[in-house]
């Protein structure tokens, strides 16, 4: 039975429309967005549509993960318009409240997955994973997902909410969709709509990076020392890109890797002009038999 489509606006109402779906069988999926919604974020509707009866997109700029320097202000919003895109990937609700509505006056609890958010972005934003694991844990309460799809661009968010999923119990698939890419390897990102011409042009070199690096791994190498600087080499060569951070990662456990024996992922955040952005690559996804 088609369900018909409907905005709710506070936790409550969507979580006693949750419960209603529940108790009819339905097997629900939520999509996480903070909107400015791009092909990328349609490839997880479209993955959600594929896994389940019920898809939710929720659209909610969370200022608990922005840092006091940041760009919570002129974060792009556009609701009509990501709604409007959203329902042509089928969506059956969608959940987008109001930051009152989220956290209340005094509100004051968080959840921290303690190791995981210390190292890469989380050494340049503090806070953020802490914010962005909260606001997750809220949204899975409030819709009440079987099953919760995010991207794979944000690497480290994704490997923080698995855990936080695992360690808290809340027994809800959490399923992973590789990053979507513009034709030149330029990952799809909200943030892309600050670029200048000329910055978009440099933004290139974060997927030159770790496509270099991909290609010496194919090629038997496995020091990353090595690769991390075949992968810093074209950024540090584009006068608009600094590096925040070019790192290669266990891919679960996000700890540094010597040498490529684990499974591995290349993460790099870069500023290119005032914007930073953010990319990653798995280098190594069986580790190497002995
Ligand atoms: O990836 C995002 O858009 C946000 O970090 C998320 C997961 C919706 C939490 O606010």
């Amino acid at each position: 039975m088609n369900i018909p489509f409907e905005i709710l606006r506070t936790p409550a109402a969507m979580r006693a429309r949750a419960e209603y779906l529940r108790r009819d069988g339905r097997r629900i999926a939520v999509v996480p967005t903070m909107g400015a919604l791009h092909e990328g974020h349609l490839a997880l509707l479209r993955e959600a549509r594929a896994r389940a009866d019920v898809v939710i997109l929720t659209i909610f700029v969370n200022p608990t993960q922005f840092g006091p320097n940041e760009d919570l202000a002129k974060y792009p919003r556009d609701e009509d318009g990501d709604l409007a895109k959203a329902r042509t990937c089928g969506i059956d609700l969608a959940f987008c409240p109001e930051a009152a509505a989220m956290y209340p006056a005094g509100a004051q609890t968080f959840v921290e997955v303690r190791e995981l958010q210390k190292p890469m972005c989380g050494a340049s934003r503090p806070g953020h994973f802490a914010g962005v694991a909260t606001v997750v844990a809220k949204l899975f309460h409030a819709t009440l997902p079987h099953l919760a799809v995010f991207g794979e661009k944000d690497y480290q968010q994704l490997a923080i909410i698995r855990r936080m999923v695992r360690d808290l119990d809340f027994g809800i698939e959490i399923v992973g969709v590789p990053i979507v890419r513009e034709a030149d390897g330029v990952a799809l990102s909200s943030r892309n709509a600050y670029l200048s011409p000329e910055q978009r042009a440099a933004a290139r070199v974060l997927s030159a990076g770790l496509e270099a690096a991909a290609r010496a791994v194919a090629s038997g190498e496995c020091d990353a020392a090595q690769l991390l600087a075949l992968a810093r080499a074209p950024i540090e060569a584009e006068p608009l890109a600094r590096i925040d951070y070019v790192e290669l990662r266990d891919v679960d456990e996000l700890t540094p890797i010597d040498r490529l024996e684990r499974r591995a992922v290349m993460a790099m955040a870069v500023f290119v002009g005032t914007t930073r952005l953010i990319d990653n690559r798995v280098l190594l996804s069986q580790p190497v038999a002995r």
